[in-house]
């Protein structure tokens, strides 16, 4: 794993930028996107620069179930006001929250995967090691799941809603196994609260109790870090 230590998120996304600028140099067609607050400033980077995505494809991580691409907490509303709006992709996929038969959805979502290998994944990490949303006991070879979310990112997802009471409490994610297929993988991890998961998934044991812990696995994987993120790696 190569780690990346940067002042701030501004920093992050620049050497985000950076990544994804040297993969379409390279011929990289397919990026993996993901929410959360951690790939904002990298968003802002790619929207203020010249990069064309339009003959490119972009997969995202996870959808939560019940929100519609409309609905404003959705991550396919997020998506669209970060990036798509901006930024235009070829395609854009996200699983379908509103999906009314989710085990055909699981599917389609593999199919795409299939027929889109991605070449450069985006990742933020979850206080309790999660990536997508695949929480702790995730099995590492997992493809697309419907999962449901844990107490602890019901409650750090809260902040983005009015009342705790409407955070959707189950999502569709990427397996782990499906984001390891990818051929790059870049992972921002902002501030104290994601020391713990930082460590246990650089230094710590390969244990579907840390699912992040499973990119030890994984030949080519960047980790952007500020300073608090980093501050319990030992090295
Ligand atoms: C959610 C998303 C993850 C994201 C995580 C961390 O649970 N499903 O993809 O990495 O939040 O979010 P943040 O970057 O806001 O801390």
């Amino acid at each position: 794993m190569k780690i990346i230590k940067v002042n701030d998120q501004v920093e992050g996304g620049q050497k985000g930028f950076e990544i994804f600028k040297a993969g379409l140099a390279n011929d990289a067609k397919v990026f993996g996107l993901a929410t959360g607050s951690s790939p904002i400033k990298f968003y802002e980077t790619l929207v203020a620069s010249d990069l064309d995505f339009t003959d490119c494809i972009s997969v995202n991580l996870d959808e939560y179930v019940g929100l519609s691409a409309d609905d404003h907490q959705s991550y396919h509303y997020f998506m669209k006001q970060n990036l798509f709006d901006k930024k235009p992709f070829a395609k854009s996929y996200l699983p379908n929250g509103l999906a009314s038969d989710i085990p055909a959805e699981l599917k389609r979502y593999d199919q795409v995967l299939a027929d889109n290998p991605v070449d450069i994944q985006i990742l933020g990490i979850g206080q309790n090691g999660h990536i997508g949303f695949n929480e702790p006991g995730a099995a590492f070879d997992s493809n697309t799941q419907e999962v449901q979310l844990t107490e602890s990112t019901i409650k750090a997802n809260a902040r983005f809603f009015e009342n705790e009471a409407d955070v959707p409490t189950k999502a569709i994610s990427m397996g782990i196994g499906s984001i390891l297929k990818a051929k790059q993988i870049v992972l921002f991890a902002y501030g104290k609260s994601k020391a713990q998961a930082i460590k246990a998934t650089v230094e710590g044991p390969q244990t579907t109790d840390v699912p992040a812990s499973a990119l030890q696995r994984h030949a080519d994987v960047t980790i952007i870090v500020d300073e608090a993120a980093a501050s319990l790696l030992s090295k």
